[in-house]
């Protein structure tokens, strides 16, 4: 037998081993479990946010949960826990596969000017196929939330949460105060390529202090950390259900859609769903909570008759609350910018398919297929250059090479044949993705039918606002600027190959603003972190769907956790604080406080 046929051999038979392992592990979410008429609590959606809620509600052995999740258990589906195929989930049968309006303003570049936008249909939610980068956002983020309304939102109350659900497995970060040991979200860090030096290297150079952004200030440069543990994906389905799902007191109900809350005299007392083609109707004796996510809930909600009331009569919905719910949509949006060193570090689909590195990952859990290939990641704010300030900008660093067919399934980019020429001619590219954190521009989610089984129409009305590209403008120029560093050169990159990608501006000259603005509206493109559809804050503010506990303006037992019900969306990626809003959600619920002796450790923190 040759080496190469001994290794195969020896491949298979680790990747069984493996797989054996990961599903000995188990969890055995029953496929068809049989709903009990009533529970005390009934969640609707087993993403970041749900699958949190429903384990920390079950801990609590004297009451019953249902948690219900339109799509599969993601057990089945290997794919989902190797981070480097998080890619290959996307317009699967896991994903919604939703998009966008065409728009206007932006997304030029794109096929009939449609945003695709992924979303998780599986247990653990988007957690499942996101790209595993751990973030918690700037601490103004929060405390701007608490002054706009939402009591106990405050950096100093949401960082014990924060600390609560994690498991630092970061070497460089086991001292620090902000983390936390023996959680259930497992944080690693994420620098496989060679190419992590020459980021820090470069950003330096550039004037950034090499931080922890989950730390005391969010400022500066950080090699990233994700979200995997001995390198498999935590998505929250692993890593908060798995903890759960053979309590006695939780039924997880998979394959099931939710088509309505049921409100009787404005207080929620079931819902309805659909599985295997049969409509059950099941009661909460205490409450309802909704964790669908930004697109869903609020479809959910306003097919349940809660939402502008203008937009309910023109499909006769009754309607139970007049509330802004599906407004005030905002989602980042990045501009990628291409580099092209002329040694190859990047990760590449010839080095990942390597007997090597197959074997690596089996048998240690490293190499690629660890990785997301998201390695880096910066914040900053371009009109204030002090370390406290609030960032309005993030470069995210991805170390690899994007095939074209693959950049052609996900963006829907129009071919162009520069780019593809280029992209084919030298295969070292490395990305750097410039990002708006705090768009001005807001869309909306509206119904498009009555049918639960038909998508909302998505509008995120990106780039309507001026000042949104302004910000981008300048976040990308700084991107650019890392073309001309030491660091960089040494590398051998041209920036002119960067500038390539931008081909259906070449009218503009090249130093005008001009020339960055019609790169952006072509180029940019979303983020995947919609939130605020059913934003928290004050009753007497008409923009806001729940308050600072959850609930439902003017609807009882009916409450809201998810991305959704962010004020505002948050400095940075958007999973850590989702699980943040689940945990934080289930002391609300529980009307208790588990963190109370976190707190009192970081009384001494600044
Ligand atoms: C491609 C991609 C990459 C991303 N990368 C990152 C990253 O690197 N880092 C990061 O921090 N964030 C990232 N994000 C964002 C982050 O994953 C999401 O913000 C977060 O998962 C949202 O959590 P959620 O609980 O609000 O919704 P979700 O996690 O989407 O969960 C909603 C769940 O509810 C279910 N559901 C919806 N409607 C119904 C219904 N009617 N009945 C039953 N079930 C229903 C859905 O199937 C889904 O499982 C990424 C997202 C995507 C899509
Ligand atoms: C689930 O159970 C119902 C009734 O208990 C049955 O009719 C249906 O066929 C089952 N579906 C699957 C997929 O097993
Ligand atoms: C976008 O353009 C289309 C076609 O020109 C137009 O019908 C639509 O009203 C515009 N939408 C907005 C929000 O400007
Ligand atoms: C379902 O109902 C049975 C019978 O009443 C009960 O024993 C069980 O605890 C219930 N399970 C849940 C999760 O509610
Ligand atoms: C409706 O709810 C209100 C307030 O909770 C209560 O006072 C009233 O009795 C309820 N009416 C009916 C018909 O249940
Ligand atoms: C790459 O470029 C650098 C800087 O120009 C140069 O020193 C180096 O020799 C080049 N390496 C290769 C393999 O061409």
């Amino acid at each position: 037998m040759s080496g190469l046929n001994f290794l195969s051999v020896l491949t298979v038979f680790l990747g069984v081993t493996m797989w054996l392992h990961l599903r000995g592990k188990g969890r055995k979410i029953q496929d068809n479990v049989t709903l009990n008429s009533t529970y005390d609590y009934i969640i609707v959606g087993a993403g970041s946010a749900g699958s949190v809620i429903a384990s920390r509600l079950s801990e609590d052995s004297s009451v019953t949960v249902l948690l219900i999740e339109a799509g599969p258990s993601d057990e089945d589906y290997e794919d989902i826990h190797i981070p480097l195929k998080s890619l290959a989930l996307q317009r699967s049968e896991l994903d919604w596969n939703y998009v966008t309006t065409p728009q206007n303003s932006s997304s030029k570049a794109l096929k009939d000017n449609v945003n695709f936008w992924p979303r998780g249909r599986v247990l653990g939610g988007s957690s499942s196929l996101n790209t595993l980068a751990y973030v918690r956002g700037s601490r103004h983020d929060y405390d701007q939330w608490a002054a706009d309304g939402c009591e106990g939102l405050a950096y100093e109350d949401v960082l014990p949460y924060f600390i609560k659900s994690e498991d630092n497995r970061v070497p460089w970060l086991q001292d620090s105060p902000y983390h936390g040991k023996g959680g259930p979200l497992k944080v690693s860090p994420g620098q496989v390529t060679d190419l992590n030096p020459y980021y820090s290297r470069a950003m330096q150079e550039l004037g950034f202090d090499i931080v922890d952004c989950n730390g005391e200030s969010q400022i500066g440069y950080e090699p990233l950390t994700l979200t995997t543990k001995d390198g498999l994906r935590c998505n929250t389905a692993r890593c908060f259900l798995g903890m759960a799902s053979d309590r006695p007191n939780l039924h997880i109900s998979v394959n099931s859609l939710v088509t309505k809350v049921l409100i009787k005299n404005k207080s929620a007392f079931g819902v309805e769903l659909i599985r295997g083609g049969r409509k059950h109707r099941v009661i909460a004796d205490r409450e309802i909570i909704l964790s669908g996510g930004s697109i869903n809930t609020p479809q959910l909600l306003m097919l349940s008759g809660i939402g502008p009331k203008k937009h309910l009569d023109s499909f006769k919905i009754p309607v139970l609350a007049d509330l802004h719910v599906g407004q005030n949509l905002q989602d980042h949006i990045f501009i990628l910018l291409y580099f092209y060193p002329n040694v190859s570090m990047t990760i590449t689909p010839e080095k990942v398919d390597t007997v090597w590195n197959h074997l690596l990952y089996k048998t240690t859990g490293k190499g690629y297929f660890s990785t997301s290939a998201l390695e880096g990641n910066a914040f900053f704010n371009t009109r204030d250059r002090s370390k406290n300030a609030h960032a309005d900008v993030q470069l995210m660093f991805f170390s690899a090479h994007f095939p074209d067919f693959q950049i052609k399934k996900l963006f829907i980019l129009q071919t162009e044949e520069t780019v593809l020429k280029l992209a084919k001619q030298n295969r070292n590219s490395f990305v750097v993705a410039a990002t708006l954190l705090h768009p001005k521009s807001q869309g909306t989610i509206t119904l498009q039918s009555t049918d639960p089984f038909d998508p909302p129409i998505i509008d995120p009305q990106y780039l309507t606002e001026k000042a949104d590209v302004d910000i981008l403008l300048k976040g990308m120029k700084k991107g650019l600027e890392l073309g001309n560093t030491k660091s960089f050169k040494e590398l051998g990159i041209n920036i002119e190959d960067t500038y390539r990608h931008f081909a259906q501006c070449t009218e503009h000259d090249r130093s005008s603003d001009a020339y960055f603005e019609c790169a952006i509206r072509h180029y940019a493109l979303t983020v995947y972190h919609p939130t605020t559809t059913c934003r928290m804050g004050r009753k007497e503010d008409p923009t806001s769907v729940v308050g600072s506990d959850l609930r439902v303006h003017g609807i009882s037992n009916l409450r809201v956790a998810d991305a959704s019900v962010m004020r505002n969306v948050v400095s940075g990626n958007t999973n850590a604080p989702t699980i943040m809003i689940g945990e934080k959600a289930a002391d609300i619920i529980r009307g208790v406080n588990s963190v109370k002796n976190i707190k009192l450790k970081l009384r001494n923190l600044k």
